[in-house]
């Protein structure tokens, strides 16, 4: 709420002439919408910034600590991937067209939110009765798929279900699911699901590509495999990473 005090201060002591154009600047505008049927309350603001904080953060912070946990210990996709990294991009920083053709590391970051992606699953209610497959489901009554059990299921992927392979995913996920969209939903599904994928999976491979092109890196011994269901997964103590410099002129 200060931050949003502070935009419009700005605004009326004259020193900005609208709330601004980012994110929060459009909610800003929203709040003060002079037509009171589209007008956000001041709680649905905090409500909007605290989803998009909370729906923005851990998850990505959680798929890049798990991607570079699983290529500490798969030195050999660690390799395919900065290979990959460095034939696009050289020492550059990464842009938007070489992003798009990072296909290894598209597989690397299926293969980790197949294997540590959401946990709690996603609570659907049934609004009227309906029939799913074989399965009549009342209304109101509540599911919770679980995508943790789906993502795990050997019937889906094979026996080898709770390895890293990446290779799964080199035809794409429509050939990796055998084009079952209920087999892999790291960003849910249908017309609730993440609006934040995108921008998740563009910053995940930004921050990757830049990681990888100055550093080569292993698991330390320090760590301690215990991953907790909390929403997303986390590393009950931390990942710790020994990262050692390619000096690369970056
Ligand atoms: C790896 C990163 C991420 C994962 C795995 C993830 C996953 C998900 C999932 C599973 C849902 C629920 C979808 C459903 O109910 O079917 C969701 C919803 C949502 N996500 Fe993400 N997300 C990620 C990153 C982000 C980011 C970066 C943002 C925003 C910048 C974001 C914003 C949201 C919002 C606002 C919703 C609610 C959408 C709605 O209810 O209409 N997410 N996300």
């Amino acid at each position: 709420m200060k931050i949003v005090k502070k935009r419009e201060d700005r605004v009326a002591n004259g020193e900005a002439d609208s709330f601004g154009n980012d994110f929060l600047g459009l909610l800003v505008n929203a709040y003060h919408d002079l037509d009171e049927k589209n007008r956000l309350s001041l709680e649905e603001l905090v409500d909007e910034c605290k989803t998009f904080y909370l729906a923005g953060q851990e998850t990505v912070n959680s798929l890049l600590a798990w991607t570079v946990f699983l290529l500490a210990i798969h030195g050999d996709w660690q390799e395919k991937a900065r290979r990959e990294v460095i034939d696009i991009f050289g020492n550059q920083t990464p842009d938007t067209n070489g992003l798009a053709k990072l296909k290894i590391m598209s597989m690397i970051l299926n293969e980790t939110l197949r294997l540590y992606g959401l946990s709690n699953g996603l609570m659907r209610k049934v609004g009227r009765e309906v029939q799913l497959g074989k399965i009549v489901l009342p209304a109101n009554i509540d599911l919770l798929p679980l995508n943790v059990a789906v993502h795990h299921d050997p019937q889906l992927w094979g026996d080898d279900v709770h390895l890293f392979k990446p290779e799964r995913f080199a035809e794409g996920i429509a050939e990796a699911t055998k084009c079952n969209a209920g087999a892999f939903f790291p960003f849910g599904l249908g017309p609730r699901s993440c609006v934040g994928m995108s921008f998740a999976t563009t910053e995940t491979k930004i921050a990757l590509s830049m990681i990888l092109q100055r550093y080569s890196f292993t698991l330390s011994p320090a760590y301690v495999h215990s991953p907790v269901a909390a929403i997303t997964v986390q590393p009950k103590h931390g990942i710790q990473i020994i990262l050692e410099s390619l000096n690369n002129d970056v």
